[in-house]
């Protein structure tokens, strides 16, 4: 189905507890952004904490093929030299993304409002996923675009040469198309007001406003919320130290709430509160996690967590908290599958254009490993088998999501036989020292043949 893909297999086994600090890798979102934001700046950018995971690295190269320069310090610690807003030259290349929605999603908005051409690209998965979400609303602004059918990668996106400003409300719940506008109102003369009604992450408000933009937010009588940014303002460079990604800190949380005896700190996560969603719901379900030492840091509140193995409860997890836990769910259901009792999950439509169709992905997975589970149009329902019931013993199709692959890892170190993943390869895009990192706190993991 992916060409010539070389499949990874590996295999997790139950496993005693789960012990020590999981010192997690710099948050995805916040990570691209900072690359973005620092080539558009004038000046210098200093980032400490960058996530050096393949979707990272392919903004890193995007933005230096645009002419920011950008160096590599040690760990984590890069430096980018901006060319201003709508100071990028023309790339002499085709913009590869490899898997990497964001990357690819809020580049195209930087690009809609600079005067150059740019082919995006990306891996099969990326190829599959919508475009038009976003290269609609980008032809508001003056830009163009020509894709593939349905609006698919490759694709060239030319930046309008005389922007002007809009008015608009994103329909999906996505952080990322509302991302892309705000990226590309920067260059447009005049404010521009970006509406949504879903309370996606705001880490590109925050960080513009550090960057020095004009930019405001409103309250909108539906709960949602319009974000208006004036263009052709100056951003001046600054330090980011990234924190802790919330998401990859999921997959040891949920690991040592599930296999018995098990005690894991997990230092300076991210807790900014769109990103939450995960953790109530656990504490919902009756999970023991206590969160440490709350602070400030660069804007994001951060905290330490210690997680502690606990006797889960199913729930019925709102459809309004989609938003705030939306890569959350694959990870979820695992710990679903491991409660007492039923858990219903709705408003996943969004679910359906990840990384791989989600849903249908989580519920093969669990099916495979003996969980009984309907898949409804917007969600899904697991039928818990409590501590100890999950039997294990399948096979997984990852279909290129390093989320599904960590999933059903994570599953298999507490459900009575081994899970085999197909594929792991795609967890470097993420999270490399995944794999180690979980070794180190206890996990065995067998090379599959
Ligand atoms: C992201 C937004 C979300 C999320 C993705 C990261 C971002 O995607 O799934 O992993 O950094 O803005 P959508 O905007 O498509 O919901």
């Amino acid at each position: 189905m992916y060409g010539s893909r070389v499949f990874k297999p590996l295999k997790s086994r139950r496993t005693g507890r789960l012990a020590g600090t999981a010192a997690i890798p710099g948050d995805k979102s916040i990570s691209h952004r900072s690359l973005i934001l620092g080539a558009m700046a004038v000046g210098e950018t200093r980032i400490t904490g960058l996530l050096e995971a393949e979707d990272v690295l392919n903004t890193a190269k995007a933005v230096s093929a645009l002419g920011a320069d950008v160096l590599r310090d040690g760990d984590g610690m890069w430096r980018v030299w901006g060319r201003g807003v709508g100071g990028w030259s023309e790339p002499k290349d085709v913009l590869d993304f490899g898997n990497s929605g964001t990357g690819s999603r809020l580049m195209m908005g930087a690009v809609a409002t600079t005067a150059i051409s740019a082919v995006f690209t990306g891996d099969a998965s990326l190829r599959g996923r919508p475009m038009k979400r976003v290269l609609e609303p980008l032809t508001l602004f003056g830009a163009e675009y020509e894709a593939r059918e349905g609006g698919l990668m490759p694709l060239t996106l030319k930046g309008a040469r005389q922007p002007i400003c809009i008015e608009h409300e994103v329909k999906v719940a996505s952080a990322q198309v509302k991302s892309a506008l705000l990226l590309a109102a920067l260059n447009a003369p005049g404010t521009s007001r970006i509406a949504q009604r879903a309370l996606t992450r705001d880490h590109t408000e925050r960080m513009l406003e550090a960057f020095g933009a004009k930019i405001a937010v409103e309250t909108l009588a539906d709960g949602g919320e319009a974000v208006h940014v004036t263009g052709e303002v100056e951003l001046r460079p600054t330090a980011i130290d990234v924190p802790r990604d919330p998401s990859s800190a999921a997959f040891p949380l949920v690991a040592a709430l599930i296999v018995p005896g098990s005690d894991v700190s997990i230092p300076r996560v991210l807790l900014n509160p769109r990103r939450t969603g995960l953790i109530e719901t656990l504490k919902e379900m009756g999970a023991d996690i206590r969160v440490f030492n709350a602070r400030e840091s660069g804007g994001e509140k951060i905290g330490d967590l210690i997680v502690r193995a606990s006797s889960l409860q199913g729930i019925d997890v709102p459809a309004e908290r989609a938003p705030s836990m939306i890569d959350e769910y694959p990870i979820l259901a695992v710990a679903a599958a491991f409660a007492e009792g039923r858990t219903t999950m709705r408003g996943l439509e969004e679910l359906r254009v990840k990384e791989s169709d989600r849903l249908a992905a989580i519920v093969a997975g669990l099916r495979a490993n003996g969980i009984s589970v309907e898949e409804t149009e917007d969600g899904m329902i697991v039928e818990g088998r409590g501590a100890g019931g999950v039997a294990g013993g399948g096979t997984v199709e990852t279909h290129m999501d390093h989320r599904i692959a960590m999933s059903f890892l994570v599953m298999g170190l507490a459900a009575r036989d081994p899970v085999t993943v197909d594929d792991v390869s795609m967890i470097a895009t993420s999270f490399p020292a995944f794999e180690g990192l979980m070794r180190d706190l206890g996990a065995a993991f067998l090379p599959s043949p």
